[in-house]
């Protein structure tokens, strides 16, 4: 598997350090409330620069939008993607007590409407969602930030993967992450899972507190 070594993870974070400062910038400006994003930035133009996604007319799919600085970010990065978000728009369970929930789905349309021709909704759990696009429908790009559940994220994570082609790009979201009390409820266990369901079909192409795979092959019927 191809990780990257700590020292080269330094040089590119120096290297798109004003993309970030640009980034949270937006979101000041912007008037976001909560930035769970910007520290991504470095990573995210890495894949992307690695895996040739940008200034192409790709399909992306974000499940987990909030109040969409992900999603701008790639809008932004992105020009010719069109990007299909999935979200309840109510928030997680790490997110009970926090305020402006009730507000975030409001936000999230309000920071896209520059784009909104390149943006469609899908207002609903990930899992009936994802159940419900075509077989054929697929991407180039898809995020998993949606639950961090694991009972979620590997639902979210096989079933999307599905729908991801072939020298697609999968990044999923806080694989390190540790919320629950149960290490077996956090995102490691599922997409540790998940990784061993799809075994031979991907390529690692970064792990940090995130994890970033190209998609190497079709299912073999
Ligand atoms: C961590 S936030 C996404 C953050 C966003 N990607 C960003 O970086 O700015 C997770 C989002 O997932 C949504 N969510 C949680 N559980 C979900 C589910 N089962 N189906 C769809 N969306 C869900 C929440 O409403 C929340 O907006």
């Amino acid at each position: 598997m191809n990780y990257l070594a700590t020292s080269c993870r330094r040089s590119f974070r120096w290297k798109h350090e004003e993309s970030v400062r640009e980034l949270r910038q937006f979101a000041k400006d912007n008037d976001f409330k909560y930035d769970w994003f910007s520290a991504n930035v470095p990573f995210w133009l890495e894949i992307f620069d690695r895996t040739g996604l940008r200034n192409r007319p790709i399909r992306a799919l974000e499940i987990g939008s909030f109040e969409g600085l992900s999603t701008c970010f790639l809008l932004k990065q992105m020009p010719q993607a069109a990007l299909t978000c999935v979200d309840t728009w109510a928030g997680s369970d790490e997110h009970v007590g926090m305020s402006h929930i009730s507000s975030i789905e409001a936000a999230f349309d309000r920071h896209v409407e520059p784009w909104k021709d390149r943006v469609t909704k899908r207002k609903g759990y990930s899992y009936q969602c994802l159940a419900a696009f075509r077989p054929e429908e697929k991407f180039d790009f898809i995020y998993v930030d949606g639950s961090h559940h694991a009972d979620d994220v590997i639902v979210d994570a096989i079933r999307s993967f599905e729908h991801l082609n072939v020298g697609g790009v999968m990044v999923l979201d806080d694989y390190l992450w540790r919320f629950y009390p149960r290490d077996a409820e956090n995102p490691a266990r599922a997409i540790n899972g998940f990784l061993r369901l799809v075994e031979g079909r991907y390529r690692i192409v970064m792990t940090y507190r995130q994890l970033a795979l190209v998609k190497t092959a079709e299912r073999s019927t």
